[in-house]
């Protein structure tokens, strides 16, 4: 076991620096890939920093070096770098790359070492996933990988929150722009490991996602999660049509800042802004909001917690505190 982790590591590392020659080195490489990277405005370091690299549009060319290297299609298949299918002749097996023609984002675990990738399409086209994502393996598993922890760890603890985007590229810009205590949970939606992930490094969590309608269903799935593992939580949803990599873009790291610091809502705030907006002046719709809220406050499992915020919910939504107070308890009552 503990050998096959090793083994798959090592070959992971070993396509990884693969992906990095073929970007740097070769015509292709350089002219579709490092000049993708280029476009969006990625510097060298950043793109060292994060180990990006390029496929070739070929079948096998990561086969046929890791073949020379010594590396067996059995281990190249178990990291998920190639695809073994029945020929359609039911005779021989058709062997060939995972990804090809596309633009390389190592993931790295809490200690830096490869153990999948996520590769992005460069020209849109309805037939293909915009990102290609490995397979869970023995050394992958999705839900309980944060993307770009390794880069970040050390910033998270410095400044004592953890930023939690949607992707990759989120991930890279903010890093860039000089706010590195950030993550993606690419590739699917959070979960509890990821937060529990987050945990060890601060108590502090403030979600950036997308300013799309799927970014809000995404922040307030991820809000009772959030919760529920004891953290203390913000949220901000980019501009609509606009995520973090392309925001800190088009207004600098300064201003970006800014943003976070005085645009960012606890929980409730996040939550009663938009009953309040929706409801008016309707009682039905601010009491289903008010319960609304109660439910996540419910999710936090430190009593004391629940009590002071308890008071907050009554202030914003000019109820009284015990009225509150009685709506969560009864919640409580339902749940066990
Ligand atoms: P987005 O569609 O917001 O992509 O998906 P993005 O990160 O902004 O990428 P760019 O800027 O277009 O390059 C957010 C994340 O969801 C995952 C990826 O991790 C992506 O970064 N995703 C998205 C997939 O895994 N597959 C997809 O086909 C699309
Ligand atoms: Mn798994
Ligand atoms: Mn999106
Ligand atoms: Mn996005
Ligand atoms: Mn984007």
């Amino acid at each position: 076991r503990q050998n096959e982790r090793e083994s798959l590591l090592i070959v992971l590392n070993f396509a990884k620096t693969f992906f990095q020659e073929t970007m740097q080195t070769t015509d292709e490489g350089k002219s579709i890939g490092l000049s993708y990277f280029r476009e969006r405005g990625f510097t060298n370091p950043t793109i060292d920093a994060f180990e990006l690299g390029y496929t070739l549009d070929q079948w096998d060319a990561l086969l046929k070096e890791g073949e020379r290297r010594g590396y067996s299609r059995d281990l190249l298949e178990k990291a998920g770098l190639i695809l073994l299918k029945e020929g359609s002749t039911g005779g021989d097996k058709k062997v060939f790359d995972r990804f090809r023609g596309r633009v390389m984002f190592p993931i790295h675990n809490v200690s830096g070492r490869v153990i999948a990738f996520g590769a992005r399409i460069l020209k849109t086209d309805k037939n293909q996933p915009k990102y290609l994502n490995s397979p869970e393996t023995t050394v992958y598993h999705k839900s309980q990988v944060l993307y770009g922890i390794f880069q970040a760890k050390q910033a998270i603890r410095q400044e004592d929150v953890c930023y939690l985007t949607e992707g990759y590229t989120d991930v890279i810009s903010l890093h860039q722009a000089g706010i590195k205590n950030v993550v993606a949970s690419s590739g699917t939606s959070l979960t509890t490991e990821q937060i529990r992930l987050i945990s060890r490094f601060t108590p502090n969590v403030t979600i950036l996602y997308d300013g799309d309608a799927a970014g809000i269903k995404a922040a307030l799935r991820g809000l009772d999660m959030v919760l529920e593992e004891g953290l203390n939580l913000k949220l901000l949803l980019l501009p609509d049509g606009e995520d973090p990599d392309s925001y800190v873009h088009k207004v600098g790291a300064d201003a970006f800042k800014t943003y976070i610091r005085e645009q960012s809502q606890d929980f409730i705030d996040f939550k009663a802004s938009r009953w309040l907006s929706e409801a008016g002046d309707n009682p039905l719709k601010r009491a289903e909001g008010i319960s609304d809220v109660c439910v996540s406050i419910t999710k936090i499992p430190d009593s004391l917690k629940r009590q002071t915020l308890s008071q907050r919910v009554a202030q914003v939504f000019h109820v009284s505190e015990q009225s509150v107070i009685s709506e969560i308890n009864r919640l409580l009552r339902k749940q066990q």
